[in-house]
């Protein structure tokens, strides 16, 4: 079974060795295009317009069947890049397939190639995905897709919380194992299908990654940081309430501050009259110093006195004489 496969290989190989040779006899096969078989279904084929074709607007056709019969069909769906014609989508219709990019008005041939689209199959997602979990060994299956199973690797990556990168394992379609997974862990698992490179693809494609999955101890997961995102959205909620308060309470100071510091700027200025009241009253103005001098009020008037004319004190005015 697996002779019989390799034997298939090389001759495939050397199909597409010379039909490469054929083609590069005198044919434009210089520019570079992308080539993608999806699923053995849809082709797309893209170039690089503005770099390749400034300027034009070219056209592109293709024919299946080795261009035995020459029917040649008109690229059904057109990729843009920026208003320019830059990669065709059509539907895989056989294994041998030629390609031809004309100018605008088909006067005149930019490039042409002949392929094994079986050589550019990108594989669909696995199907149907199951896990099944023995103590310390997951096995990991898919469905048989329909086609090519011998071509086909499915690869399983997994990890853990502590880990920093995926560790990978593959295996003949369509079952992977591992073991020594820790029952106290949770583990992100995800698979996809591989093409063997160079028996089966000339490109390394590989399906995209099918959903991952998260489990611990044969036990299926919505995500392996359920309870570290709860926990610390808890966190967050908390912090902010925190500082909320904070500047609450940092406000009132600041304001309990500025009442005092209006306090010292403008100084509610005591009227003499009560300073002085003994002096005032009980003197009605005139008082004997210690020294033995007796004064006398002359004047009491505010005293403006700043830019701001601000009043800032009182001017009283004595007259003192020796006493007699
Ligand atoms: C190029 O041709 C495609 C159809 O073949 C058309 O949709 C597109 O508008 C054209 N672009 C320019 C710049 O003429
Ligand atoms: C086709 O376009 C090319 C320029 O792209 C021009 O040189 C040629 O004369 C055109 N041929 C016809 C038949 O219009
Ligand atoms: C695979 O899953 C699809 C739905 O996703 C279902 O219709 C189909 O029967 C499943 N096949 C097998 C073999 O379980
Ligand atoms: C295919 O690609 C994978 C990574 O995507 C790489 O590890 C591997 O070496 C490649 N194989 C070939 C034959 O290029
Ligand atoms: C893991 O699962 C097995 C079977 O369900 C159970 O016997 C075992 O106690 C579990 N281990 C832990 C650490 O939870």
């Amino acid at each position: 079974m697996r002779l019989a496969f390799e034997v298939c290989s090389v001759i495939f190989t050397l199909g597409s060795l010379v039909a490469s040779q054929s083609q590069s006899a005198g044919q434009k096969d210089t520019i570079s295009t992308t080539i993608v078989n999806f699923n053995n279904e849809q082709m797309q084929i893209t170039w690089a317009s503005r770099e390749l074709f400034p300027g034009e607007n070219v056209s592109f056709s293709y024919t299946f069947e080795g261009g035995q019969h020459k029917l040649w069909k008109p690229c059904p769906t057109y990729l843009l890049d920026q208003g320019f014609n830059s990669g065709c989508l059509f539907k895989t219709e056989g294994s041998t397939l030629a390609i031809s990019i004309m100018n605008n008005n088909g006067s005149k041939e930019l490039f042409s190639k002949r392929l094994k689209s079986d050589f550019y199959i990108k594989p669909n997602r696995p199907e149907n995905v199951t896990f099944l979990w023995k103590d310390d060994t997951v096995t990991v299956s898919c469905n048989e897709p329909k086609r090519a199973v011998k071509c086909l690797r499915l690869e399983l990556q997994y990890k853990s919380k502590f880990d920093k990168g995926w560790q990978s394992r593959s295996s003949k379609c369509c079952s992977v194992g591992e073991q020594g997974f820790d029952p106290m862990k949770c583990y992100s698992f995800r698979v996809r299908l591989k093409r063997l490179v160079p028996y089966c693809n000339v490109v390394n494609y590989s399906s995209d990654w099918e959903a991952e999955t998260f489990w611990m101890n044969g036990t299926s997961l919505d995500s392996c940081d359920d309870d570290i995102k709860s926990q610390s959205n808890t966190i967050i909620l908390l912090s902010c309430m925190l500082a909320v308060l904070l500047m609450i309470f940092l406000l009132l100071i600041l304001l309990c501050k500025w009442q005092r510091l209006q306090k010292s700027v403008m100084p509610v200025i005591p009227d003499p009259k009560y300073v002085f009241a003994d002096l005032f009253n009980d003197h009605n103005g005139n008082f004997q110093e210690s020294s033995g001098q007796h004064c006398k009020q002359n004047s009491r008037a505010f005293a403006p006195h700043g830019s701001l004319n601000r009043v800032t004190g009182w001017t009283v005015a004595f007259s003192c004489l020796p006493k007699q």
